[in-house]
């Protein structure tokens, strides 16, 4: 029987795993709290999927070329050396039927998470609402289900003893572009089981994933721990007046040679996840300080519905 994965939250990173564990194979359901939920997460079924197979279709153009080995949707495609123009189509007719069998939204929570092999946690990065759902969830889950949560910034220790089953209970998290940045990092807290562990790290690596192995606790993981440093450096320059956006971006493009700057990479992330965040710092409180400032400024963009990519308009006009 094909193994049943549960999302609950469809947002941004919520609908890239559905999706993700869709095309792998998975019998996918998206579990959301109210019908206006709904036609918020459907739009973005429909443009994730779109965008994974269009950059499934791009990947014959650079099969065999040497960019190619860095393009490639890494999380799609698992054997990019011998692949072909045929061996991807078969993917993307794999991918289409997937994400129109295999993909179920349902609001009753009991019901979502029947029979659930994993459920995955991908909800605001808001503890109260986490803790909500946790507390809702954990006399519906069968036995032997494994919770995990995707949240970036909050330890799953803060969590355990909500969700009924600690030692079936650690994080997974992903990158945004899960398609392409196939990262996955697996982290327990104190009282996860090895087991559990063990096949939270070997699911990962069922879905295309990379699984990165973390030996304990750490807020903001690995990748964290080195990014929101980088993106609040560049926020406190903006909200400083030093410098605006694009020169700020430009100069880490053109110094490092990466293909994005911190303001474009917000606008992938989202305007309110990076402002959840900044608002979570004490000093966001206090009236005169960067933090204050910077939060300031993300709401004033968020207000006007400038939340990034998804939008069309973040830092960054994507309607042109
Ligand atoms: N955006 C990123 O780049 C990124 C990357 C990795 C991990 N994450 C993590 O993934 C999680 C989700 O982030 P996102 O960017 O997808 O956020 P999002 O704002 O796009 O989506 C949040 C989802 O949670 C739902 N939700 C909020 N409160 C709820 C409640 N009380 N009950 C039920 N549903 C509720 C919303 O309806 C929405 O579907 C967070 O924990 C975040 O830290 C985000």
């Amino acid at each position: 029987m094909t193994k049943k994965v549960v999302i609950l939250g469809g947002g941004v990173l919520g609908t890239q795993i559905g999706l993700i564990c869709a095309y792998h194979g998975y019998d996918t359901t998206f579990w959301l709290r109210s019908e206006s939920s709904v036609g918020r997460t459907e739009p973005k079924i429909k443009r994730y999927s779109e965008l994974m197979i269009e950059d499934l279709a791009k990947t014959k153009a650079v099969i065999g070329t040497p960019m190619g080995a860095y393009v490639y949707p890494r999380g799609l495609v698992a054997d990019f050396k011998s692949a072909t123009a045929e061996s991807i189509d078969a993917l993307i007719a794999q991918a289409k039927e997937n994400f129109a069998e295999k993909i179920h939204i349902e609001l009753d929570m009991a019901k979502a998470v029947k029979d659930a092999y994993l459920v995955i946690e991908s909800m605001s990065e808001n503890p109260e609402a986490k803790i909500g759902v946790y507390t809702a969830v954990k006399d519906l889950l069968d036995p032997e289900t494994i919770l995990c949560t995707n949240s970036s910034t909050l330890l799953p220790s803060m969590f355990a003893e909500y969700t009924g089953r600690p030692e079936k209970y650690c994080a997974l998290h992903f990158a945004n572009t899960i398609w392409k940045n196939n990262t996955a990092e697996v982290m327990g807290h104190p009282g996860t089981s090895e087991e559990t562990y063990n096949e939270v790290v070997r699911f990962a690596g069922t879905i295309g994933m990379v699984p990165l192995q973390l030996h304990k606790e750490q807020p903001g993981y690995i990748l964290n721990s080195m990014l929101v440093p980088f993106l609040s450096a560049a926020q406190g320059l903006w909200a400083n007046g030093v410098a605006d956006p694009e020169t700020i971006d430009l100069t880490w493009q053109l110094a490092t040679g990466a293909p994005a700057g911190p303001f474009k990479i917000l606008d992938i992330v989202g305007l309110e996840t990076a402002y959840n965040i900044n608002q979570m710092k004490p000093a966001a409180q206090q009236e005169g300080t960067i933090e204050n400032k910077i939060g300031k400024l993300l709401k004033e963009k968020i207000d006007n519905g400038e939340t990034g990519v998804n939008a069309g308009k973040g830092f960054y006009d994507y309607t042109k």
